[in-house]
């Protein structure tokens, strides 16, 4: 939540900042500010949506600076609240990505020994401690700081005259890029990209002394070496290529991604780790936690394995007793709740392994094995290519612990998602688009699709949609159906169809549009229903992933109708990092 970055060196830093922003904004996108060091400190903050000419506009001097783009948490996105935020005498600013949990007791302690508060943001305590403990050296004062802060933090911190940038990290994510004579600071590896692939992912506790020509990382006092390590991500796919949005072009490059996360395969200790396990539990946020619901009904019936599946925001403070592996399933593997989650599972002494598509995140460090996904940066804050990415680690899972009997099905699936990518489902967003509610409704795995579907919906087209288990409807949401109130439903061949061909028609009967997803040829399904949409007839696990694509072209094109903002829904970041 909420995006930093920084630059030192000999270019200009301001378009790099703003660049850098650019990149970010997906993390957050309701305010923004940077801060430069020339032959003073300058300031620069605003609302709304970062511009293509915004450095021009802002006019900042100097070769050393940080930004930051905002998700608020503490004060409404506004000017005063926009970071960088400043101490009394405005020589000192600072960016933060986290929360400061503390910092009602620090602000009245601070405004006790004189300090003027602008804002009503927890970072401005961060600028006015280092403030009072500056004695002529930045790091020093930092260092002091640190020690007060309760919470999580990612913080830049420049200061007029100081060709200096010092950076601290707990709890937050935070990465350099190393260049040459020049460094890049950043919450994650994303406005890296344009200029190295050198990178350093600095650890919990980590307080980073930067300048054009060195940098110093010290741990509790002590100077640290951490490994530079190379970006596996290439910077065109950061760039839209020529498509409307990124959530379009990330839904057509799920074939490529779901294939390379199937062919990276699973090493050896993991394998071993996978094989062990007598129980399994899941732990994952948002559409993440739906995979992991997909995985559990997937597996159980197939496998001689229970499976639980948990919400990471409820496991920390509602925890099951915990035998067995603990799987975390993020995409960004920055998620605060599931990587509490996950340090609460290995204070339990269970084996752990992450399921993360970025490299060197802080899941990857919390957990004992990672598997990681190769679905490539991702941008539109719906997730789609990671979602898809993550099922195919996890079918991956299903398999090997199946002996290996969907090898041949999971080596062909990118195809069939191929297949569906140009479905026209035109007629249907029309309908979507015009409700104010929607059902999403299936049985089996097809459930937490149907909930994946219906998050998808609400979340970039604001039409208010409800994942439901078909059977369930009765018991209370038919109340809502009315002409007005399409229900999709998914419908394919096994033992649950002639039960949803009922279920449908009890839905019609309440006089509520059906969008169906059943299987090509299914002429009784297609006669009952108000729109059909075909998939092509394949296994139980392909007809997963080409249900819940259907459902994401569904979601997209409904957007697209109403003209939402499609990438930066409102009010959402792709990356939470509070709880
Ligand atoms: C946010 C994003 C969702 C995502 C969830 C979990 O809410 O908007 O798209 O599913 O976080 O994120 P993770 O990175 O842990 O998968």
């Amino acid at each position: 939540m909420c995006g930093i970055v920084g630059y030192i060196g000999r270019r200009d830093a301001t378009p790099i900042l703003f660049k850098g922003l650019r990149r970010l904004e997906y993390r957050g996108y309701d305010s923004f500010g940077v801060a430069t060091v020339g032959s003073a400190l300058e300031v620069y903050k605003k609302t709304g949506r970062i511009s293509d000419n915004e450095a021009e506009v802002a006019c900042l001097r100097g070769s050393t600076g940080i930004g930051h783009t905002r998700w608020a948490s503490y004060g409404e996105p506004t000017v005063i609240n926009a970071h960088p935020q400043t101490d009394c005498d405005e020589r000192i600013a600072v960016v933060h990505n986290g929360v400061i949990e503390n910092y009602n007791e620090l602000k009245r302690q601070l405004q006790e020994r004189g300090h003027i508060f602008r804002s009503e943001t927890d970072t401005e305590v961060i600028a006015h401690l280092i403030e009072e403990h500056y004695e002529g050296d930045l790091l020093a004062a930092v260092n002091a700081t640190l020690a007060y802060l309760q919470g999580s933090y990612a913080i830049l911190v420049v200061m007029e005259d100081a060709q200096r940038i010092v950076a601290a990290r707990n709890a937050s994510p935070l990465v350099l890029g190393v260049g040459d004579s020049e460094f890049f600071a950043a919450s994650d590896l994303m406005p890296l990209l344009d200029y190295t692939e050198r990178v350093i992912y600095l650890e919990d506790g980590d307080v980073a002394d930067i300048t054009p020509n060195r940098l110093d990382i010290y741990h509790d006092g002590q100077r640290v070496e951490r490994p530079i390590e190379l970006i596996n991500w290439r910077v065109e796919d950061a760039r839209k290529g020529g498509f409307a949005h990124y959530m379009q072009k990330e839904i057509f490059e799920q074939p490529q991604s779901f294939y390379e996360t199937i062919r990276a395969g699973i090493d050896e200790h993991t394998r071993r780790m996978i094989m062990d396990a007598n129980e399994i539990t899941l732990v994952a946020c948002g559409t993440s936690y739906h995979t992991t619901l997909i995985f559990k009904y997937l597996i159980e019936p197939l496998c001689n394995v229970s499976v639980r599946a948990e919400m990471g925001s409820e496991f920390k403070y509602f925890t099951p007793p915990l035998n067995g592996l603990v799987i975390a399933v993020s995409q960004s593997g920055e998620t605060t709740d599931t990587i509490a989650a996950l340090s609460m599972a290995k204070a339990h002494n269970c084996p752990t392994l992450a399921i993360t598509n970025v490299q060197g995140s802080t899941i990857t460090r919390v957990a004992d094995r990672t598997l990681l996904m190769r679905a490539g940066p991702e941008i539109g804050v719906a997730a789609t290519k990671s979602y898809t990415a993550q099922l195919a680690a996890l079918m991956q899972i299903i398999n090997l612990r199946c002996d290996g009997a969907f090898d041949d099905v999971l080596s062909h699936a990118h195809l069939a998602i191929g297949d569906v990518l140009l479905y026209d489902v035109r007629d249907a967003a029309t309908l979507c688009s015009k409700a104010n509610h929607a059902f999403f409704v299936g049985r089996g795995p097809f459930y937490p699709v149907s909930m994946e579907g219906a998050l998808k919906m609400k979340e970039i087209s604001y039409v208010h949609a409800e994942g439901y288990a078909a059977g369930e409807l009765k018991h209370g949401p038919f109340a809502l159906l009315t002409p007005e109130t399409p229900v999709v439903a998914i419908c394919t061949p096994g033992p649950t169809y002639s039960v949803m061909v009922s279920n449908i028609k009890e839905i019609k009967a309440r006089k509520a549009p059906v969008i169906a997803i059943g299987v090509d040829g299914d002429k009784e399904l297609a006669e009952i229903v108000d729109v059909f949409i075909p998939i092509p007839n394949t296994h139980l696990l392909v007809q997963v992933l080409t249900t819940s694509v259907v459902l994401q072209l569904l979601a997209y094109h409904t957007a697209c109708a109403l003209q939402r903002d499609i990438d930066r829904p409102r009010n959402l970041a792709k990356s939470v990092t509070v709880e």
